[in-house]
C-alpha cells in the first residue's frame, strides 16, 4: 500500500443512487453502460482522461489567465518543452486526436502514388482511423498480441523486430515510418529503450520518422524503469527525455498524465515540419500559439506535465493502480500483468459466469457491475472494444480462445480523484458482480436507436427476474460498505 503524496484541497460527494434507480438507469440507457450519466453512478472508472483532479497551482491558472489571449502561457510552455523534452518547437492543440489528424495528414499525403503504411508498437484507436483517413494504412507490429495478457512478462509494448524488419522488406517505400505509443493501449505497458533504439536504427538506416504518441509518457516512464533494469537508476524526467531522444514528433493529449481537463501538444524538431503544421493548425483550430485552447489551458497543461514528472507522485501512482490489481487477483479475478500505468485490465473470461461468449459477455458484466455498485468500467477487445465484437459476431468469426485470452473489462483509476480506498470498494463490487453474472442471461441486439447506436436485450428465454433478484442481493452487500 502506498500513501498518497498529496492533500486534498476540495471535495465533491459521492452520488448514491439507489439500487432501483440503478436498474431504471440502466433500463433508460438502454443497457449500454456508456449511455448512463454521472449522477446515476458512485464511482466512474470508464475513462481516465480529463477526469484528473486539479491541483491548487493549475486551480489558479484559470483566474490568473482569464482574459488573456495572447502571453505568458505560451512562452512558459515553450520554455518547459524545450528544457524538458528537447523539443524546439511545440504546437499546443485541442486534442491529441487533431494533433494525429494535421500530423499524419502532412506526413503521408505527399509524395507516393502507393497506400503509405505507418508501423505501430499498439496504435490507440483514433490513430489508426486517423492514418486511414490521410490515405494509409496502419499496422500493428507490437508483441503484445502474441501471448495471454494474463501470462506476467515485462515491456509489452515493444516491438516484434523481426516482423518490423519482414515488413519493412516485404513493402519497401510503402512504409513511410513509426508510431510508438508510449504507454501501449492494451494493459498500458512501456516499450523497452533498447526495442525502440533498435526501431530508431532502422528508421534511420531507411529515410523513415518516427512518431511519439506519449499521453502517459510520466508513467511510462515510471513503468519502463521498473521493466528495464538500465533505467532503474535514472531520475523520472531523465527516463522520459531518453525515449523523447529517439523521436522525431512528439504529441501528447494533455487529458492523461498531465491532468488537464483538455488539450494537446505537438513537439516537433524539423522548422519545415513545424511551419506546415503550423499552417494547418491556423486553419482548423486556430491561432498557432493556442490551437484553438483558451490561453489559462496551456498554462494548465504546462503545470500538469510538471506535476506528472513529479517522482513520489509517479511512485504513489505505480502502486495504487498496482495495489488494485492484487486486490482484484485476491478476488480471485485474472488481472493482467504486470500492471499498467493508467488502468487494470481484468480478463473477462474469470467474470463472465454463465454467459456465452457470443451474448456480449463484457456488456453484461459491465451491467452487472453498475447495477451491483454503482461502478461504471469499459469493456476492451484486442483495442476496439464492442465494434470489434460485433464485427465478428457479424461476420461469424468470434473466436472463444482469442476471446478468453484477449477480451477484458478495463477499470481505469482516474489521477489522483479515487482514493485507494475507494478502490478497497470497487473491488468489492467486481467481487460481487462476479457471482451474480450467474444468473444474467446475457444480451442479443435488438437493433440500432435513431442514433446509430447499439441497443442490447436480454437473450430469449433468461430468467430477468431471477437476475434482478440476484443483483440486488448482492448490492445490499456492496452498499452496506457505503454506509
Ligand atoms: C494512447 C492515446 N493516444 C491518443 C489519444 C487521444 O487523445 P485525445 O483524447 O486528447 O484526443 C488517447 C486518448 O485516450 C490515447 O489513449
Amino acid at each position: 500500500m502506498s500513501v498518497e503524496s498529496f492533500s486534498v484541497c476540495a471535495v465533491a460527494p459521492l452520488h448514491r443512487p439507489g439500487f432501483a434507480t440503478r436498474w431504471d438507469a440502466l433500463a433508460r440507457a438502454e443497457n449500454e453502460v456508456a449511455r448512463l450519466r454521472a449522477e446515476d453512478m458512485v464511482l466512474d472508472l470508464v475513462i481516465d482522461s480529463g477526469v484528473s483532479a486539479l491541483s491548487e497551482t493549475q486551480l489558479s491558472m484559470f483566474n490568473r489567465y482569464a482574459h488573456a489571449v495572447n502571453g505568458a502561457p505560451y512562452d512558459e510552455l515553450a520554455a518547459f518543452v524545450q528544457d524538458q523534452f528537447g523539443f524546439p518547437h511545440v504546437l499546443p492543440i485541442v486534442k491529441a486526436r487533431a494533433a494525429e489528424n494535421v500530423l499524419f495528414w502532412q506526413l503521408l499525403t505527399e509524395g507516393r502514388d502507393e497506400t503509405p503504411i505507418v508501423l505501430g508498437n499498439g496504435f490507440f484507436d483514433t490513430t489508426v482511423h486517423n492514418i486511414a483517413h490521410s490515405g494509409g494504412e496502419a499496422i500493428d507490429a507490437g508483441v503484445h498480441g502474441q501471448r495471454p495478457p494474463t501470462v506476467s512478462a515485462p515491456c509489452r509494448g515493444n516491438f516484434d523486430l523481426d516482423r518490423v524488419k519482414a515488413l519493412l522488406d516485404e513493402h519497401g517505400p510503402r512504409v513511410r515510418g513509426f508510431c510508438v505509443t508510449t504507454t501501449i493501449t492494451a494493459g498500458g505497458h512501456p516499450i523497452d529503450i533498447d526495442n525502440l533504439r533498435a526501431v530508431r536504427a532502422l528508421a534511420d538506416e531507411r529515410g523513415l520518422w518516427v512518431v511519439m504518441d506519449a499521453c502517459r509518457f510520466a508513467e511510462h516512464a515510471a513503468l519502463a524503469r521498473q521493466q528495464v533494469p538500465a533505467l532503474a537508476d535514472r531520475a523520472l524526467p531523465d527516463v522520459v527525455r531518453a525515449y523523447f531522444d529517439l523521436a522525431d514528433v512528439v504529441y501528447i493529449s494533455a487529458a492523461k498524465d498531465a491532468m488537464s481537463p483538455t488539450g494537446a501538444v505537438l513537439l516537433v524538431r524539423e522548422p519545415a515540419l513545424h511551419q506546415q503544421l503550423a499552417g494547418k493548425i491556423h486553419l482548423q483550430y486556430g491561432y498557432k500559439y493556442t490551437g484553438g485552447l483558451p490561453l489559462m489551458m496551456l498554462a494548465v497543461m504546462t503545470q500538469g506535465m510538471r506535476e506528472a514528472l513529479d517522482e513520489r507522485w509517479q511512485a504513489q501512482r505505480i502502486a495504487q493502480v498496482d495495489q488494485f490489481a492484487q486486490w482484484l487477483a485476491g478476488a480471485g479475478l485474472t488481472p493482467w500483468r504486470p500492471s499498467g500505468g493508467h488502468a487494470v485490465f481484468v480478463s473477462s473470461d474469470a467474470l463472465r459466469g454463465a454467459v456465452r461468449w457470443d451474448r456480449f459477455v463484457n456488456e453484461a458484466f459491465l451491467n452487472t457491475l453498475y447495477l451491483v455498485g454503482g461502478v461504471r468500467a469499459g469493456g476492451f477487445y484486442q483495442g476496439r472494444g464492442t465494434a470489434r465484437y460485433v464485427q465478428e459476431l457479424e461476420a461469424g468469426t468470434l473466436d472463444d480462445k482469442v476471446l478468453a485470452e484477449h477480451m477484458a473489462v478495463r477499470l481505469c483509476v482516474p489521477r489522483r480523484r479515487v482514493t485507494t480506498m475507494q478502490l478497497w470498494y470497487v473491488t468489492q463490487a467486481v467481487a460481487q458482480a462476479r457471482h451474480a453474472m450467474q444468473a444474467h442471461p446475457g444480451f442479443v441486439v435488438r437493433g440500432t436507436n435513431p442514433l446509430g447506436e447499439l441497443v442490447l436485450d436480454f437473450a430469449p428465454g433468461g430468467d430477468v427476474e431471477a437476475y434482478r433478484a440476484a443483483v440486488e442481493e448482492r448490492a445490499r452487500v456492496v452498499d452496506a460498505m457505503m454506509a
